[in-house]
């Protein structure tokens, strides 16, 4: 670069650091949350009955049931479908940490299995490997809102008479063969969180097709008080209640339902503005040898949770940390998905994994940076994206 060049690049640097990931709310939420305010009902109520009848229409989910967090969503669903101790649940470690503790809430065993390389999404064939007698479940995560193998894993579910619990925390709205996720599983659990792309700053939600799983979640969510306990103080409601099993204090506020309804109201277009983001990211890397772009999922839809890139660490000088220490300095925000479980000191320690135990997920994970990637970015954001990211490439090509 040239002393002219290098002088203009850094008169055009940003003022500030492009945070990695901002919530795309309004006037609308504002709105929202304010109405609630001045209702004087601020915790479960009738917001979060709306929420969920409109989320389940949405996804064309017989049930959605709102709770606080995709966690509490993860451990209600394998509540329901009756997880015990000593019981195994196949999951993948490419994944957050979430993931593998409600397991370990049963005192239960995450079995964890390697994911492919191409999406970094649980590997099917090593799921039919891994099934032993203790098997009760498969907990597939959705990695960045592009879809798990469905269908394989259906297929592997039933020949073994296994339940398939998703974790759906990237993927609102993700599309496996015109069908939305939250419909392909027996229970599904999305997250609010306030980075997801649909975020109450802190919820998630269950869906499932059966009835009997939907009422225990909703029971087992509020204190395991049989049925609408919220309505307790409310003027149709009783007194009286009857505790029908040790339940959990996971559910949803109203407050957090507004948002999530002004959310859901415009999750299509900022989904779209993320896709639009993707395909400008992926336009300008896929030529270059020093990188491997993210799957566009066609002809499935993507939610475009996360723009998980590759470096081709080989062609580079620097490895990832550098990497990412050199964008920062750009003021360009990015994070790493996922530090695979199994190389944790909790699972390490517990199970003896060593991180070549899980060779794809071990290797992936040291060349994954995750690129900024929401809808509230304007062009200029993505263009200092881009350039940032080709520059630095360019600068410490091997
Ligand atoms: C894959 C995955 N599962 C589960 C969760 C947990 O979601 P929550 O924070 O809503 O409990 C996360 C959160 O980032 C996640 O990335």
């Amino acid at each position: 670069m040239s002393t002219t060049n290098a002088c203009a690049r850094r008169v055009a640097m940003r003022d500030e650091l492009l945070p990695f990931a901002l919530p795309d709310t309004g006037e609308e939420e504002v709105r929202e949350v304010e109405a609630v305010i001045r209702s004087g009902w601020l915790t479960t109520g009738a917001r979060v009955r709306r929420f969920e009848r409109e989320f389940a229409a949405h996804v064309g989910a017989k049930h959605a049931i709102a709770v606080n967090s995709c966690t509490a969503a993860l451990h209600l669903a394998l509540e329901a479908i009756g997880l015990t101790s000593g019981d195994e649940v196949i999951t993948t470690p490419y994944t957050f940490a979430a993931t593998g503790e409600v397991i370990r809430y049963f005192d239960a065993r995450p079995v964890l299995v390697d994911v492919e390389p191409s999406r970094l999404m649980i590997d099917a064939a090593a799921i039919e490997r891994a099934v032993t007698p203790r098997t009760r479940a498969i907990l597939p995560v959705h990695l960045a809102g592009l879809p798990a193998d469905v269908e394989a894993i259906a297929a592997i579910a039933a020949r073994h008479h296994l339940h398939v619990v998703d974790d759906a925390a990237h993927a609102l709205p993700t599309r496996v063969r015109g069908r939305l996720v939250g419909t392909t599983a027996d229970l599904t659990c999305f997250s609010f969180y306030a980075t997801k792309t649909l975020t109450t700053g802190e919820g998630g939600m269950i869906c499932t097709e059966h009835d009997e799983w939907a009422d225990r979640c909703r029971i087992m969510s509020l204190h395991g008080i049989s049925r609408d306990a919220w309505k307790r103080y409310t003027a149709e409601g009783s007194w009286k209640y009857e505790i029908i099993a040790p339940g959990f204090k996971y559910n949803m506020t109203d407050m957090a339902a507004a948002l999530g309804l002004a959310q859901l109201s415009k999750v299509t277009a900022m989904r779209d503005r993320r896709a639009l983001i993707a395909a400008r990211y992926s336009a300008a890397f896929e030529s270059l040898d020093t990188l491997q772009v993210p799957e566009s999922g066609a002809p499935n839809e993507h939610a475009w949770h996360l723009y998980m890139l590759r470096l081709n660490t080989d062609a580079l000088t620097v490895d990832r940390a550098e990497f990412i220490e050199r964008l920062k300095e750009r003021r360009i925000a990015s994070s790493v998905h996922f530090i695979p479980l199994h190389v944790h000191p909790y699972y390490r320690d517990t199970y003896g994994y060593t991180p070549e135990d899980l060779p794809v997920a071990w290797t992936e994970y040291q060349r994954e940076v995750s690129l900024p990637i929401y809808s509230s970015m304007s062009d200029r954001d993505v263009d200092d994206v881009i350039e940032a990211v080709s520059d630095t490439v360019a600068r410490y090509r091997r």
